[in-house]
């Protein structure tokens, strides 16, 4: 007989009559899946009659992103009529903040008991909509947003405030149209053409039909026009890094600019404005740093170095056409 019950725990507890989830490989436990619980589940939409979780959902706080995009997860997989069952712990005041953010998220009748007793029948699948803007800061780094969603692999793991640990390669955990802003610095440059083709389409499901992306990274002119300055070693940029110390040819700073920092493919405007076009984003503007005619979209920019600067807008397109485009 196929399960159709899932047990989420981190204690090594085993049921025999549930798939037994663990967030992390653990080789001293014995379980049936991993599952991070904020990726895309495996499991097929609407097929779970149960979703218990254990010793677990106390020590999340009520209005991190991590719940909002769980739940949301549980209410794909989890049928019309399916339970959420929530072991929760005797912490009175979380425990209230858990209920809150279960109403919000559409899930009724619910009644907080001790210990395992909690029952959440999950009625509806209205997806979990953040008051309020949804925006989105994409390989954030070490800058930390405050009222947006800020999102990293922490590749360097020097990322101290994250609101999600998240591989962007991956389909972003959140509904289509469900995200008003996207934003990103030095970002897109990280990834192969054919990952960041894939990615803004990706951004593009998630964005609201008026929804709106800010792209800013190191142009191909800004390198080319140093590469062909004859006093390129004092330009402003050369100097921020301390590079016209170390660098000694342009052909040195040249390869460095493409394949340094895990650099994996450089836009001019011509070539950001392409790939925008092709992942089905128009109304497409180049930007002075920091300025923008959308206020949510002003004073974005960390860097002086963000040179190349790309505002574009959601709009209908079919994406047959480019399947195979690289
Ligand atoms: C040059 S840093 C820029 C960070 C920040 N935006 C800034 O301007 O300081 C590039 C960031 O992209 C992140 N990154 C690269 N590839 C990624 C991926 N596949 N998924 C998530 N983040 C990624 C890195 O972890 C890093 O924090």
């Amino acid at each position: 007989m196929d399960k159709n019950k899932l047990f989420i725990t981190n204690t090594g507890k085993y049921l025999d009559d549930y798939i037994n989830v663990i967030e992390k490989d653990d080789s001293n436990k014995k379980y049936d899946m991993v599952w991070n619980l904020i990726s895309e589940p495996t499991i097929e939409n609407k097929s779970l009659n149960e979703i218990y979780v254990n010793n677990f959902i106390e020590k999340i706080e009520y209005g991190n992103d991590f719940l909002r995009v769980m739940l949301y997860n549980f209410l794909q997989i989890l049928k019309p009529d399916g339970i959420l069952r929530l072991g929760c712990g005797e912490d009175f005041e979380q425990n209230k903040k858990i209920k809150a953010a279960l109403k919000d998220y559409e899930f009724n009748n619910v009644e907080i008991c001790k210990y395992d007793q909690t029952i959440y029948p999950a009625k509806t699948t209205k997806p979990p909509v953040k008051k309020g803007l949804s925006k989105l800061h994409l390989g954030c780094g070490t800058k930390y947003f405050e009222d947006w969603i800020n999102i990293d692999n922490n590749s360097d793991n020097n990322i101290q405030k994250l609101d999600i640990n998240f591989d962007l390669r991956n389909p972003l955990p959140f509904p289509e149209n469900s995200i008003d802003y996207i934003f990103n610095e030095h970002f897109l440059e990280h990834l192969t053409v054919e990952e960041s083709r894939r990615a803004l389409l990706d951004f593009r499901r998630v964005l609201k039909p008026t929804g709106k992306i800010r792209i800013a990274v190191p142009g191909l002119e800004g390198v080319l026009n140093l590469y062909n300055d004859p006093n390129w070693k004092e330009a402003p940029v050369m100097k921020t890094f301390g590079f016209d110390k170390i660098i000694k040819t342009r052909a040195e700073m040249l390869n460095i600019n493409f394949r340094a920092w895990g650099h994996k493919w450089l836009y001019d405007r011509e070539e950001l404005e392409r790939r925008l076009k092709e992942c089905g984003f128009g109304n497409i503007k180049f930007c002075k740093i920091r300025e923008s005619s959308d206020p949510n979209l002003q004073n974005l920019e960390t860097r002086d170095e963000s040179d190349l600067i790309a505002e574009a807008e959601k709009i209908d397109f079919d994406n047959t056409f480019f399947t195979d485009a690289v």
